[in-house]
């Protein structure tokens, strides 16, 4: 006993992490699977290799640790949000590949909707908006494009689910059938203030509601996972959607409260507390997460692309070998030159929502190499959590706090971290310890299981690393944001 699995199943690998008693990391162990891209836009994940590097990766690390299932007091889960799985109740054969948050195949759909005027309801019920990054949309796109689907579900022969509820499904095999109120959040299927699965947004999206998991708190029991698997059964016991499992990890537990986690895209969550704050500036409002069936609010800003740019730079333009070159080269840029890039590889996503743009870089002369390219790619983060902060505290007021907790791989790079604190002129926190949200997920299922401190003294324990003040002059920080705003509305004309 005493010690916590936490899975973090996320968009380009799984991992299993273990702490001990102490919440301290005893060991990880980490698996990449394969991205398929069908089509343009299209992005999809096999559901066995979702299944089989989280069954491996905890296998592996109770391993490296030298524990056995009677060492572990409980499984924490947290997920890559939004990605749709329909499997078959009898078989629990998934229909087709799950289809991932980034994909943007019923962005006509989406459109379709909007055009008829439906957002204002969408918004309204689930603090959404019509857009192809959530689940319902791509539930729908499953029921119509593979044969028989549609009939199969109205007669409740079909699962629907978010990663979390395909994992417990198959962690227990095919005997628990549930999610937690965050990811059911991202749905656009449930209704965030009455806190039940929405029946009108179910019809809109033409989703049966018999195909809906569960839903639970994030505390809470989701069933006892395989002994087959471990050993012995363990209870999972605490469940959250990867962003809201940083934001417990970064212990933001006061309304006003802020993080920004930056890996493959960047989600910043700002705490609203009982307050479900509707958006004027097209933020998401969501669940953060929900203790003792009471909800706490957050408004949300997603961004598709932060150390994706990273990435392009390595394998599209190769301008890299490896991730960790980046800094370095973006300090060698040329101060004189100022190249914008804007990363819509994928659409924009908050605030601007377009899902049909693409791409772009300004500012090119003969001089500008890859330097300049390694400095404008880590620029275009900090440009988008400004972007993110200014809705928020238009939305919130001035009521929020100043300091904003940061984490995910790009938030190690010092050079990146500052600028977002130069161009944002708020003061960024790093914490001691960067695995947040598999922290998370940990804190969840240890404090139900009753060996993790409450959460007034988990908060207390949040230790700080580094704090980045913003050090750019007023004028050089407000034209260089300009520039950027002309660019993001070129590529949007484009
Ligand atoms: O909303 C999508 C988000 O949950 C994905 O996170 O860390 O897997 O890129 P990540």
């Amino acid at each position: 006993m005493g010690h916590i699995l936490a899975i973090d199943q996320g968009t380009t690998s799984s991992r299993a992490i273990l702490f001990d008693g102490q919440m301290k990391i005893a060991a990880v162990a980490q698996q990449e699977f394969t991205q398929h891209y069908p089509a343009s836009g299209w992005v999809e994940h096999d559901c066995s290799d979702l299944w089989t590097t989280t069954a491996a990766t905890c296998r592996q690390v109770m391993e490296k640790a030298g524990l056995r299932a009677a060492d572990i007091a409980a499984i924490g889960i947290t997920n890559q949000r939004e990605t749709t799985v329909i499997w078959d109740r009898k078989t629990g054969e998934p229909l087709h590949n799950a289809i991932v948050w980034q994909d943007r195949r019923t962005s006509d759909l989406c459109r379709r909707l909007r055009d008829e005027g439906h957002e204002p309801a969408v918004t309204e019920r689930t603090g959404l908006l019509l857009d192809p990054y959530f689940s319902a949309t791509k539930a729908a796109w499953v029921l119509d494009h593979v044969d028989g689907a549609r009939a199969r579900a109205e007669a409740g022969e079909l699962a629907f689910g978010t990663v979390d509820s395909w994992l417990i499904w198959k962690l227990t095999s095919g005997r628990v059938h549930v999610t937690d109120a965050t990811n059911a959040a991202r749905t656009m299927l449930y209704d965030i203030r009455k806190g039940a699965w929405s029946p009108e947004m179910c019809e809109l999206i033409r989703v049966p509601m018999s195909m809906l998991p569960e839903v639970r708190d994030c505390a809470s029991d989701f069933g006892m996972a395989r002994g087959d698997l471990f050993g012995a059964e363990i209870p999972i016991l605490g469940v959250a959607g990867d962003q809201q499992a940083a934001t417990i990890g970064q212990a933001c537990f006061r309304p006003g409260m802020m993080k920004s986690t930056y890996g493959t895209g960047c989600f910043a969550l700002l705490n609203t507390g009982d307050n479900a704050v509707v958006s004027t500036n097209r933020l998401l409002t969501t669940i953060a997460y929900q203790m003792d069936g009471k909800p706490t609010y957050a408004l949300e800003g997603s961004i598709f692309v932060a150390g994706a740019v990273v990435q392009w730079l390595r394998d599209g333009l190769k301008l890299i070998r490896e991730a960790g070159e980046t800094q370095p080269l973006a300090a060698k840029a040329d101060p004189a030159q100022n190249v914008v890039l804007v990363p819509a590889f994928t659409g924009l996503g908050a605030p601007h929502w377009n899902a049909d743009c693409r791409g772009a870089v300004f500012g090119l002369t003969r001089n500008t190499g890859p330097a300049d390219m390694a400095r404008a790619a880590l620029e275009s983060v900090g440009y988008q959590t400004r972007d993110l902060l200014e809705a928020m505290q238009q939305d919130w007021g001035a009521k929020g706090e100043t300091a904003l907790r940061v984490d995910g791989g790009m938030s190690a790079s010092d050079w990146a971290m500052q600028f977002v604190a130069d161009i944002t002129g708020a003061q960024v926190d790093r914490p001691e310890v960067l695995e947040t949200t598999a922290m998370g997920a940990a804190w969840l299922a240890g404090q139900r299981a009753g060996i993790y401190p409450d959460m007034e003294a988990f908060g207390a324990g949040w230790a700080l690393e580094r704090s980045f003040q913003p050090a750019m002059e007023r004028d050089t920080r407000e034209a260089k944001y300009a520039g950027w705003k002309r660019a993001v509305a070129a590529a949007q004309m484009f």
